[in-house]
């Protein structure tokens, strides 16, 4: 997905310069071409000779080269690129970089640099914490430099918080993205979404609900609209805002959601159903609050129609649908038993068991079923990171 493109990565001297090596393999392996700039100090973190290796491409950090007498030209490196990219960003480098201060090669490069810049920053906890860090990364975004937030987890001090370069994977994913945005991959493509949880109303105080917070939903909506699509998000009730640049129309219970759907599904080219729908509602709306009498109560439900289930049996050539499996078990079979009772083109699966997954969090874990493929595993991402990899994949089958 980035043949072709030129790609300048910066590394600076950080622990987390060993993941640049990776970094570096991976864009390579997508097709990209890929120059390394390193400041002084990257070289005690990891060796020139590995990134050229993997570069196929001698690195730059010095302005002169002593071997032959001639000089490196940050301009051209910096027309060169399609994107330049800094992974790891050190807290050093990015006070130089906030506050326009060039001494090395790299912020040379950064300040000739014509492209797209997208900073991954790596540091400790607390240095990244630090309001004046968050103020340099406040000062490269109003440059319009994009900013692949740190990740949380164990720090090379031992601590544990935020602080991680955002994986490699994290990095080309985010690349790819601004590519498919450019390229306007999902342009003229009609999107619907459903996502959050549905109230199903009891009396005029209370519901039955989920716990569903809308995240995987909206994330996804962000990523088709950021690929050019047209995306209208049918969203249940959450405490999420509405996002920009998207049509969001908000229900409550299952059967406003499903009015909404079938009423927009003629014109969609895509929908990927997100949403938590609740499978049954009280059968009676009490006009007024119920009042408590006896010791138990008992309630009855009737079953809400299946979205997913009716815009299947209405699909036609063309239109793409994707829906989701919340399993606690046997999940590959009762996801592919989904796939074809739907009539669906894909299918998300995720078990709200495995730890770090399900509702509230801001990661899950994932297969994706297709018809007449294996099911695909994907690791334990954030869901922002999870909406890339099955926006990625839609856009693949729609290449095909
Ligand atoms: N879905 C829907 N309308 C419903 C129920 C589910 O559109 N009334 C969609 C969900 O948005 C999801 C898919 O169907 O994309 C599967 O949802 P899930 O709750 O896992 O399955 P159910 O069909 O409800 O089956 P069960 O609850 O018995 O597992």
């Amino acid at each position: 997905m980035l043949q072709g493109k030129k790609i300048l990565v910066g590394v600076c001297g950080s622990i987390a310069a060993y993941k640049s090596a990776l970094l570096i393999r991976l864009l390579v392996k997508e097709g990209a071409e890929v120059r390394v700039v390193m400041t002084p100090s990257a070289a005690s973190f990891i060796t020139p000779l590995t990134l050229a290796t993997l570069a196929k491409h001698p690195v730059y950090s010095e302005y002169f080269n002593e071997a032959n007498g001639t000089w490196h030209n940050h301009v051209e490196l910096g027309l060169w690129a399609d994107l330049m990219v800094l992974a790891p960003l050190s807290a050093n480098t990015l006070g130089k970089l906030a506050n326009g201060l060039c001494d090395n090669l790299l912020c040379a490069v950064y300040l000739s640099a014509r492209c797209p810049v997208y900073v991954a920053p790596a540091m400790d906890l607390d240095m990244y914490a630090h309001a004046s860090t968050q103020a340099n990364l406040q000062a490269l975004l109003s440059y319009g430099n994009r900013v692949i937030d740190a990740e949380s987890g164990e720090l090379a001090s031992g601590l544990d918080g935020k602080g991680r370069m955002a994986e490699p994977e994290h990095i080309v994913q985010a690349i790819q993205a601004h590519f498919a945005a450019e390229r306007g991959t999902l342009k003229g493509k009609r999107v619907i979404i459903t996502a959050g949880p549905t109230y199903e109303p009891l009396d005029p105080v209370r519901f039955i609900g989920n716990h569903s917070s809308g995240k995987m939903g909206y994330a996804i909506a962000e990523v088709m609209a950021g690929y050019g699509a047209e995306v209208t998000l049918i969203a249940g009730p959450t405490s999420l805002p509405d996002p920009p640049g998207i049509k969001c129309v908000h229900v409550m219970s299952a059967l406003e959601m499903h009015a909404s759907a079938l009423a927009l599904f003629p014109t969609t080219d895509i929908a990927v159903l997100a949403a938590a729908v609740a499978d049954y509602r009280p059968a009676t709306v009490a006009e007024q609050k119920i009042k408590k009498s006896e010791d138990e109560f008992t309630l009855t439900l009737t079953k809400n129609p299946d979205i997913a289930k009716d815009l299947g049996s209405r699909k036609e050539v063309g239109q793409l649908l994707v829906g989701f499996a919340l399993e606690t078990n046997n999940g590959l079979e009762n996801a592919q038993g989904k796939l074809e009772k739907k009539n669906l083109d894909f299918i998300v699966l995720n078990s709200p068991s495995d730890e770090g997954t399900g509702f509230g969090h801001d990661t899950n874990r994932i297969t994706i079923l297709a018809r007449n493929t294996k099911p695909k595993e994907f690791e334990l991402k954030s869901k922002k990171a999870i909406a890339q990899d099955i926006v990625n994949e839609i856009t693949t089958y729609l290449d095909r």
